[in-house]
């Protein structure tokens, strides 16, 4: 099963296959910003890969028009739409 590595918080948690981030940081009352409550709308959720990025599901298209519109870099992704296939270490601008 794969391990997220909260990078900045000190923490591990082993998730399901297929889960998303923010599902797992909601199950896990990991601080994550957020105002639209997972629905790909805020761009809040964003987080940085730190390692790990090739285990992550590829952007669906509503995540590609956020990240374009937010200027996301390379290695961000939006939490709620980022699904973990394997083990991976992110960090926010705030842990
Ligand atoms: S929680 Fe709003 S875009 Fe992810």
């Amino acid at each position: 099963m794969p391990v997220i590595n909260f990078h900045g918080l000190g923490i591990k948690i082993t998730c399901d296959f297929g889960e998303t981030i923010f599902e797992v940081a909601m199950k896990n009352s990991i601080p994550l910003a957020e105002s639209c409550g997972g629905e790909k709308v805020c761009g809040h959720c964003r987080i940085t890969v730190i390692h790990g990025i090739e285990n992550l599901s590829e952007p669906e298209p509503d995540e590609r028009k956020l990240m374009a519109e937010k200027r996301f870099s390379e290695n961000e992704r939006l939490a709620c739409s980022t699904r973990i296939y394997g083990d991976v270490k992110i960090t926010t601008s705030y842990w």
